[in-house]
């Protein structure tokens, strides 16, 4: 199902709620063109976790680690750059991807589509639609969930 969002608050918020659905050992696969708002609900999600410090897109640093409060982590993961699924193997992707303790999220999922295959992942597709406008195309359980929030 889609949802729309008509400005960042609105993603950041979705975000949040969504944040309230994710449990450790899944894995959020975050779809969607340059500036579609991957970062921004990322961000809603780091904070619906109650994490404090900034989060910042990942692009060069590839993965950012955030302690969430009551011992778990969340994974911050940018593919962007990351050319196929050897250099994230390389990279050592694994301890990141369905790590027990931890939520990861990962931007530019397509890069390494091999590697999501199987496992507890929820895809989630930003699609501009006019300047401050963002559909947001996922899971019918999830999206009713996060409708009601
Ligand atoms: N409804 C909206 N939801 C999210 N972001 C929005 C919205 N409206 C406008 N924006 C703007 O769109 C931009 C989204 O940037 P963001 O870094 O989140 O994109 P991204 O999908 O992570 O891109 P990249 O692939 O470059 O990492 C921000 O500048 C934000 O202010
Ligand atoms: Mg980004």
């Amino acid at each position: 199902m889609q949802i729309s969002s008509h400005s960042e608050e609105e993603t950041l918020g979705l975000g949040m709620a969504l944040a309230r659905l994710v449990r450790p050992g899944m894995v959020v696969a975050l779809h969607g063109d340059l500036g579609a708002g991957k970062t921004v609900l990322s961000r809603g999600v780091a904070r619906g976790l109650g994490i404090t410090e900034p989060v910042t897109s990942p692009t060069f640093t590839v993965v950012q680690e955030y302690r969430v409060p009551g011992g778990i982590w969340f994974y911050h993961l940018d593919m962007y750059r990351i050319t196929d699924e050897q250099a994230a193997l390389a990279f050592g992707i694994e301890d990141y991807l369905f790590a027990a303790n931890a939520i990861a999220l990962v931007e530019w999922p397509e890069r390494i589509a091999g590697l999501l295959r199987t496992g507890a992942v929820v895809d989630i597709t930003l699609i501009h639609a006019g300047e401050d406008r963002r559909w947001l195309e996922l899971p019918d359980d999830i999206g009713a969930r996060l409708a009601r929030a």
